[in-house]
């Protein structure tokens, strides 16, 4: 096969993302996830901290991203790895104090990154001092109403108050003296509260006022600590339908799961033309009507700051004109495109989850957002290996064990490559998660003794969980811990593979997965492809062998067939995520090329 390289021609569609034109920096920003416990460790305790991150953010700028997302570092016993707050205006000490945030976010600020922090209004942890309180009180009282407690059900209330299932497996009600012993007058509290995640985990209640008052009042705390943005844990779970419901269908979150009535299919990755790919969260706890309305008054409050600063909600909804309602232009700024992650290996996939995404956001104003891995999934390089049908079930797993299939691994890698340079070349904003521009792959086989991910151990250890891809990085092949940590100690197990991924091994080589990232970074903000627009190239506009599109002055080409794609003589490749053979652009591959 041999490309001609036709540009578009008027007819051919050209998506205009809201992205033209607009100048704020979220609206084209990479952004850089650091998710702290396994980025850097500072004082050699094993997990990574705010000092290390502050030691390692000239790798940030070497690398050439706008912003860096910080997952949670607040205080917390850690429950789910910081996803359990006790007190959102302060810092664990596992990863330092407000002193080492400010350093943190002064030098950033420096260097020219934005710092967007990680918010988690759908549940505290159990040792908030809300939730201690509410305990003590008792059933009616005033803190009690903060949270979803209820009673049971059945004669003396001993059946949960609905069916709800916790989204890491097992009940998504705990009652209180399954916890608490009776109290001092010696009656058995037999109320119930909700927790969507883990029993360490109890929901807010959001119609609840001091809530949201006092949610408004931690933005400002932080807003006031000079962040850019927060990402919005949970933004479709806040509000839940009135009544609260039985619901028969099934809840997963990373997964791919489809919740459908009351079957659990797993999504195959091959996305209906509203670019729904199954793996949306649906029933009465999730994406209710009213969330909007807590968001419009966020926005407000951050208005009230100069600079722009953003929302950027975490919400596993579907169809994407649904996700598409938090981002107005009254609410949130971004949103976090997860039907593109789950989207399979396949142009015509690819391009159908694309086109919906340009063209939903498009419909707001907004910026689409493009991401491949995160804290919660198999990050790509191992995810794209993996073989594609297992038992008849397409493989979408939230985590891989030894016990699993294993990857391929070079597979995977090639394919990694290739979809993030295919996503880098798309206007709107991206988003990379640490580790990934080294080409690390999952801990695949990760002895169980060593998991943390409470979903492990919810869901009978029955899945891995989300350990594979949170394991601390590589930074210097030859130390201790790859140099993670100055003695040697990891939270998690780093397996042997991380020699080709450390940092400096990747920086040695001009052909690494480092290389590429920079180097395309570099060509993104030269070329300005965060604000500029998307035509597919006619000659390849219904391939399912080739994904092609030009974004100003540069083609973007994806060869997924199995032979060698032949690019006219001539042409300037600016960068390929394989060496070109021959003059052609082999399998797995995906090239930019300069048009004239
Ligand atoms: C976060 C997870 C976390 C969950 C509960 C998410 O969506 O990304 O890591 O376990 O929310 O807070």
């Amino acid at each position: 096969m041999t490309l001609s390289l036709t540009t578009t021609s008027p007819e051919a569609t050209i998506l205009h993302p809201a992205t033209q034109g607009a100048s704020e920096w979220w609206r084209s920003a990479v952004i850089y996830q650091v998710y702290p416990r396994s980025f850097a460790d500072g004082n050699g305790d094993g997990i990574g901290d705010l000092k290390g991150i502050t030691q390692r953010l000239d790798h940030l700028v070497e690398l050439g991203v706008d912003a860096l997302w910080l997952s949670p570092f607040y205080k917390s016993p850690q429950a789910d790895a910081g996803y359990d707050v006790s007190d959102y205006r302060q810092i664990d000490s596992i990863f330092g104090d407000l002193d080492d945030f400010e350093v943190m976010a002064t030098k950033a600020h420096a260097l020219g990154l934005k710092v967007i922090i990680d918010l988690v209004p759908n549940h505290t942890s159990d040792d908030h001092a809300w939730f201690k309180e509410a305990i003590a009180a008792g059933p009616g009282s005033a803190a009690r109403d903060r949270y979803m407690f209820r009673d049971g059900k059945g004669e003396n209330g001993e059946l949960p108050p609905n069916n709800w299932q916790s989204i890491f497996g097992g009940p998504a009600w705990t009652r209180v003296d399954q916890r608490w012993n009776a109290d001092e007058d010696g009656v058995a509290d037999t109320q119930w509260y909700l927790h969507m995640f883990d029993t360490r985990q109890p929901d807010l209640n959001w119609q609840n006022e001091e809530v949201r008052e006092d949610f408004k009042s931690i933005l400002r705390f932080w807003l006031d600590r000079g962040v850019d943005g927060f990402r919005i844990d949970v933004a479709h779970g806040m509000v839940k339908a009135e009544g609260l419901p039985d619901w028969d269908g099934t809840t997963g979150m990373v997964d791919g799961t489809k919740a459908e009535g009351n079957t659990q299919v797993q999504t195959d990755g091959t996305p209906d033309e509203d670019g729904s790919n199954g793996g949306g969260n649906s029933g009465p706890m999730f994406d209710q009507d009213g969330v909007h309305e807590i968001y419009r008054s966020w926005h407000e409050v951050l208005e009230q700051y100069p600079g722009d600063r953003c929302l950027v909600a975490e919400a596993w909804v579907e169809p994407l004109s649904r996700l598409a309602l938090y981002v107005r232009n009254d609410e949130m700024q971004q949103a976090f495109n997860f039907s593109f992650l789950t989207t399979k290996w396949d142009a015509a996939a690819l391009r159908t989850v694309i086109n919906a995404s340009v063209r939903e956001n498009d419909v707001v104003g907004a910026p689409t957002t493009w991401v491949l891995s995160n804290h919660d999934v198999v990050r790509h390089a191992t995810r794209l290996g993996l073989p594609a049908v297992v038992e008849g079930r397409e493989m979408n797993p939230n985590g891989v064990r030894a016990t699993d299939p294993q990857p391929n691994v070079e597979l995977g890698l090639r394919r990694a490559r290739a979809a993030t340079l295919q996503m880098l070349g798309l206007p709107g904003s991206s988003y990379l998660y640490n580790g990934e521009e080294f080409g690390t792959p999952d801990h695949t086989e990760m002895p169980d003794e060593f998991r943390q991910d409470p979903a492990f151990e919810r869901k009978g250890r029955t899945e891995a969980g989300r350990d594979g891809c949170r394991v601390p990085l590589a930074w210097e092949a030859d130390k201790p811990a790859y140099g993670f940590s100055e003695t040697g100690k990891t939270w998690l197990p780093q397996p042997d593979t991380y020699r080709s991924v450390a940092a400096d091994v990747q920086k040695a080589d001009p052909n690494s997965t480092f290389a590429m990232y920079r180097t395309a970074l570099g060509l993104r903000r030269a070329h300005n492809l965060g604000l500029g627009s998307l035509a597919w190239l006619n000659e390849f506009s219904a391939s399912a062998q080739v994904l092609a599109y030009q974004n100003n002055d540069i083609v973007v080409l994806t060869n997924f067939a199995n032979e060698p794609l032949h690019l006219p003589q001539g042409v300037e490749v600016l960068v390929s995520s394989e060496p070109l053979v021959d003059g052609a652009v082999p399998t797995d591959a995906c090239v930019w090329i300069k048009t004239a």
